[in-house]
């Protein structure tokens, strides 16, 4: 993480993070280095995506985040701005990753979630049910809907 030790690097950063929220093609991927991820490998794929993506002249920013809450589907990351959700990843599918998702627009089927094998892949996170559940759970706490 990128320490700041004055006012105007304060404000170049702010300018920096605004063109790149505002940019809706910037390549990003979060992967999740919480306790679980890591001790699975998910440092090793923040170096594979910063080394290919470097190889492969692509401007991927690689963002190592906490744990996101899916422990046991670990190591787990979420590509931008496409939305894909991947789980299980390990650092020999990173090209993989690069080529399909940031490269061609599709995502590998193989890491997509799925509730069961015999249902089909939910690409998205927002669309897993773990996640949904959470939403319910903080519109409920706050109200918004009936418990
Ligand atoms: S540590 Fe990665 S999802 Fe929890």
């Amino acid at each position: 993480m990128e320490r700041i030790n004055n006012a105007e690097e304060l404000k170049n950063l702010r300018e920096r993070l605004k063109r790149k929220t505002l940019n809706a093609d910037s390549k990003m991927v979060r992967i999740c280095c919480g306790t679980a991820c890591s001790a699975q490998g998910s440092h090793k794929i923040v170096q594979a995506f910063e080394e290919e993506s470097a190889l492969k002249g692509m401007d991927i920013e690689v963002v190592r985040t906490g744990c996101q809450g899916l422990c046991q589907k670990g190591p787990v990351m979420r590509t931008e701005p496409s939305g894909y959700f991947y789980q299980r990843v390990t650092h020999e599918r990173v090209s993989e990753i690069i080529s399909k998702t940031f490269s061609a627009g599709v995502p590998v089927r193989k890491l997509l979630y799925r509730e069961s094998p015999v249902e089909g892949p939910i690409e998205k996170m927002e669309d897993l049910p773990f996640y949904k559940k959470q939403v319910r759970i903080v519109l409920r706490n706050n109200g918004f809907i009936d418990p």
